[in-house]
């Protein structure tokens, strides 16, 4: 998708991986950008403004675990932009010990966000169709035993975004879906990882953890931006270590139709 002219609404656009990608993205023409997230970085938001002037640049309070913060928000940012373009689910948190909030956060958030966007964007409905970004992580493409509450989460953020990639859905909104698998990229998640494993006991997997290469936030943000310029409906990429890899799925099981 060529970003010039788009309205965007990035979700978790404070924190560290989406610091950099609304830096990125405010390296494009953008026309307007609303970020949603649990607290505002108002310094960071009076310094976007400033050098962006022509781009309109919104912040909705959201806590992504009240699904009636979540329709506030779409509902106030469409009525100021008319309509939005893309969509980046980019809020998270990795704390096993936080059972009921992981999921709250990384998978039902996402599923809420996502549908009741597709609400405004879905061409079947007068919208005007576009993209829709789930960030799920290498967590959600293979198990990861240390956090297996998270690797839950994301697991099921990846299935629900191909599932939505779904041609016939496509061909009725409109709106295509890219779910993007982040490798390990230097953030305050990633802190204090020991007091956020599945069991408090110890294990060489949190030696092991503390020493995983990590990518920058700003060579994820730059392959992130570029994926959505570029990823066709359905993609699954993992960005890993400053590259970007298409990871394809295999069908496991197919349905057998009766005769
Ligand atoms: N950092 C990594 O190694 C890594 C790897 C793979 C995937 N990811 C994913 O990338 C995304 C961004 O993570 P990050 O590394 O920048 O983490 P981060 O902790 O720096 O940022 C997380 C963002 O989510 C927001 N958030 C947290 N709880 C919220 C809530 N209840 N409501 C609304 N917003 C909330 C935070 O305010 C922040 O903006 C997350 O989905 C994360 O799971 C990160």
């Amino acid at each position: 998708m060529d970003l010039a002219g788009k309205n965007v609404v990035y979700l978790g656009g404070f924190g560290g991986i989406g610091q950099k990608c609304v830096q990125e993205l405010l390296k494009r023409p953008i026309k307007a950008l609303a970020i949603f997230d649990l607290t505002e970085n108002s310094e960071l938001l009076a310094k976007w403004k400033n050098e962006n002037p022509n781009t309109d640049i919104l912040y909705q309070k959201v806590d992504i675990t009240q699904k009636s913060d979540i329709e506030v928000a779409y509902k106030a940012t469409a009525e100021r932009f008319g309509h939005f373009d893309v969509v980046v689910n980019g809020s998270g948190l990795m704390n096993d010990r936080l059972i009921e909030l992981t999921i709250q956060i990384n998978l039902l958030g996402v599923i809420n966000s996502t549908l009741t966007a597709l609400e405004y964007m879905d061409k079947a409905k007068g919208g005007k169709g576009g993209l829709i970004v789930n960030i799920s992580s290498v967590a959600g493409l293979q198990p990861t035993a240390l956090m297996a509450v998270y690797s839950a989460a994301k697991t099921g953020v990846t299935t629900f975004t191909r599932a939505l990639a779904n041609p016939i859905y496509y061909a009725h909104s409109g709106v295509g879906f890219i779910t993007i698998c982040p490798g390990f990229t230097d953030t305050g998640l990633l802190e204090d990882i020991g007091n956020k494993t599945t069991f408090t006991y110890d294990t060489p997997m949190l030696a092991m953890f503390n020493k995983v290469k990590k990518q920058k936030a700003e060579d994820c943000a730059k392959n992130l931006v570029v994926a959505i310029e570029t990823a066709k409906n359905g993609a699954v990429l993992m960005l890993e270590l400053g590259e970007t890899k298409e990871v394809d799925i295999p069908d496991l099981w197919k349905p057998q139709l009766e005769d």
